[in-house]
């Protein structure tokens, strides 16, 4: 399966790309994480070492080109990973678009073309899971960076601006051809707020594939430098996040097998 996860700035989408990659890891997946954030922080919330961030690497501008049939890969999916990705505990593989070490160094739109063309690419097998961190604004959607994705995931937290963020990020992923779009409610502190998310989703045709609870213990792996899992694999959004994991594994299974 092949899952986008989108939405408003701080809405939560690092935190639960990271945290799903990991529990899908660890019940047997082989898991493809992609950071398509700029500024890149999925390695910190899958738990890589933060000493080593400087070093991670990044994808080169020169996997793709135009070919007959449009844009594709210059090196096979399997050598790119091999060459570019790096391990991230639990055996998730993550791959980072870009990390702009420089001012004034020009757009990225290459590079989304490039993770685009990777996530076409990546293996679609029952066991294979691949996860896209997305960047704040729409662009990975302007841009048809998450085209390939069979599903996309819009992370809300319970107030207005963040729900019309979710509601348009949805209005544009349909747009690009994917079918399988809902909302996950992130940093939920109550029934009234629950309330309110459900209701702005029912009015607007929106399945909300999970609720993940406000938690403290997601600040207090921030504080510590941890991944929230390493930190405490049983915190309430933990538990949230692995419920998320499997419920959208075992939907898409079902989409897929029609
Ligand atoms: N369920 C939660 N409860 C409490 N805090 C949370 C929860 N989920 C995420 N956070 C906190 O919210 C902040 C933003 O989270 P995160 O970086 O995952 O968001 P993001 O959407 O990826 O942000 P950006 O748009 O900058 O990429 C972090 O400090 C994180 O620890
Ligand atoms: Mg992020």
């Amino acid at each position: 399966m092949k899952l986008a996860i989108a939405g408003k700035g701080g809405s939560g989408k690092t935190s639960i790309s990271g945290t799903m990659a990991r529990t899908l890891a660890r019940s047997g997946h082989r898991v493809l994480a992609i950071d398509g954030d700029s500024n890149p922080n999925l390695a910190l919330t899958l738990g890589v070492d933060p000493s080593l961030m400087d070093d991670v690497p990044t994808l080169p501008p020169d996997l793709i080109r135009r070919g007959q049939d449009g844009i594709e890969l210059t090196r096979s999916f399997e050598e790119v990973t091999a060459s570019h990705s790096l391990e991230a505990p639990d055996g998730v593989s993550l791959l980072v678009m870009a990390l702009p070490q420089h001012a004034d160094t020009g757009c990225l739109c290459s590079m989304h073309a490039t993770v685009r063309t990777l996530i076409e690419a990546a293996p679609a097998g029952a066991q294979d899971v691949t996860i896209l961190d997305t960047e704040a604004s729409p662009e990975h959607l302007s841009r048809g960076t998450a085209k390939y994705a069979d599903a996309l995931l819009a992370v809300v937290e319970p107030y207005y601006k963040s729900l019309e963020t979710g509601r348009r990020m949805v209005a544009l992923a349909r747009d690009l051809g994917l079918e399988d779009v809902k909302l996950v409610a992130n940093k939920v502190r109550d029934e009234r707020e629950l309330e309110a998310v459900q209701e702005f989703a029912d009015s607007n045709g929106i399945d909300v594939a999970g609720v993940v609870p406000f938690d403290e213990h997601m600040l207090l792996a921030e504080r510590a430098r941890s991944s929230p899992l390493d930190f405490d694999p049983d915190a309430p959004s933990m538990r949230a996040i692995g419920e998320l994991a499997e419920h959208v594994i075992s939907n898409g299974r079902m989409v897929s097998s029609g």
